[in-house]
């Protein structure tokens, strides 16, 4: 049964949703699953923009089957080779063998890559700034090349300002019913998976998000479709527009303290509570605290993208960096995060490594990073002779938090 909406009166939502996905590409929790979403232009000519997972193949074609009413349509544009939305060009092509591929060389690329299907005569290349009217609806094509992968590009509808947008302004989190952003409580419900949807899918390609965005001008769409979550309009589109020059510059959001500790009997989260206490106590009350073991680094990396500080707290383990940290901290450096205040604390009960070990990644492997004082280092537990020094980091933090 089909459950295609409206976006316009002549472009259909016809993707689907999976709300049994536990893990997005097999790494990120969901709670409330994901939606791939896929439109359909009916014009003069029909183009059908992207498919879907192979997850949400039956809802897929039963919306498209619905939407083109027994049309067929002429063109498929591929924003995004990734599989999450490329699962059914074969059967497309099957379906209709008239249909027309609209990509750039790199997007013919990964189509052999992925399939096994005879491409010839099938295909309509385009490079940047090239345009197809459909009739009443005209498309210009921007590349926007590792927004999340080499090929990606975005569709301008000109005459109406629609931007299809690929991954980009799109979230975790399924479709329940309502398909417009200005139709539900974006921020409630959606604003902080956008952000940890953004920050660990895309937040490592900041420069050429800001670059993509550069090429859609200075007005803003009327609507963005993005490929998961769900279509924005309206206030929405500046709130997401705002936060992905935020994102996409690695500028924090906000001037608050992400605490992040791994502590395996209690004496580093000790230290990690007492320094909290502590800088709030100064006046600092933005504060936010995860144990590295129980939350999913996605979380924390989230929160270390919308706030200015960062404490990272660990100890020593195998005469190296305790596991959970050591991959929270290396992914910091892998996703380029920048320009934030960082504080570290650490323990180590014979040889402590954790120190110099998150030290050497903070100032080594990531840019425009200040670290605020030494490395506070406990030896099992905090001694009271290391209160004054405890004393001293959180007015440091406290400080450059309010300063
Ligand atoms: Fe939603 Fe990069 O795929």
């Amino acid at each position: 049964m089909d459950s295609i909406q409206n976006v316009t009166p002549q472009i259909a939502w016809v993707g689907g949703s999976d709300r049994r996905l536990a893990l997005f590409e097999n790494m990120f929790p969901l709670e409330n699953g994901i939606t791939y979403n896929a439109y359909l232009i009916l014009d003069e000519k029909i183009a059908l923009v992207d498919t879907v997972d192979a997850s949400v193949t039956r809802q897929f074609f039963a919306n498209l089957e619905a939407a083109l009413d027994g049309r067929a349509p002429d063109y498929l544009i591929v924003s995004h080779m990734e599989p999450d939305h490329c699962a059914n060009i074969e059967e497309i092509c099957r379906r209709w063998p008239g249909i027309k591929i609209i990509g750039n060389s790199k997007t013919f690329q990964f189509i052999g890559q992925f399939f096994d299907f005879d491409l010839t005569g099938r295909t309509l290349e385009v490079k940047e700034g090239d345009e197809l009217s459909l009739g009443k609806h005209n498309l210009r094509f921007h590349m926007a090349p590792m927004v999340h992968w080499p090929e990606v590009m975005f569709t301008l509808e000109t005459t109406r300002n629609i931007l299809f947008s690929a991954d980009a302004f799109g979230t975790f989190g399924g479709y329940f019913g309502n398909l417009f952003s200005d139709e539900l409580d974006y921020e409630t419900l959606y604003l902080d998976e956008a952000r940890r949807y953004y920050t660990n899918i895309v937040g490592k390609f900041g420069p050429q998000v800001l670059a993509a965005l550069k090429k859609l001008g200075g007005t803003a769409p009327s609507i963005i479709c993005p490929l998961h979550g769900p279509v924005l309009r309206g206030d929405t589109v500046e709130l997401l527009t705002d936060k992905y020059t935020h994102w996409a510059a690695y500028q924090p959001e906000k001037r608050g303290v992400v605490f992040a500790y791994a502590s395996m009997y209690g004496n580093t989260e000790a230290v990690v509570n007492k320094l909290a206490s502590l800088v709030a106590q100064k006046g600092v009350h933005d504060i936010h605290m995860y144990d590295v073991s129980k939350t999913h680094y996605s979380t924390i990396i989230a929160e270390i993208f919308k706030y200015s500080h960062v404490v990272l707290a660990a100890p020593t383990y195998n005469l190296h960096l305790y596991n959970a940290m050591d991959m929270l901290v290396r992914d910091m450096a892998a996703l380029n995060i920048r320009n934030r205040d960082v504080a570290i604390v650490a323990n180590g009960s014979w040889v402590p490594m954790a120190h110099t070990i998150m030290q050497k990644l903070v100032e080594e492997e990531m840019k425009d990073m200040r670290l605020l004082a030494p490395p506070f280092l406990i030896c099992s537990a905090m001694k009271p002779q290391q209160q004054p020094e405890l004393e001293a980091l959180a007015e440091k933090i406290s400080a450059s938090v309010c300063g």
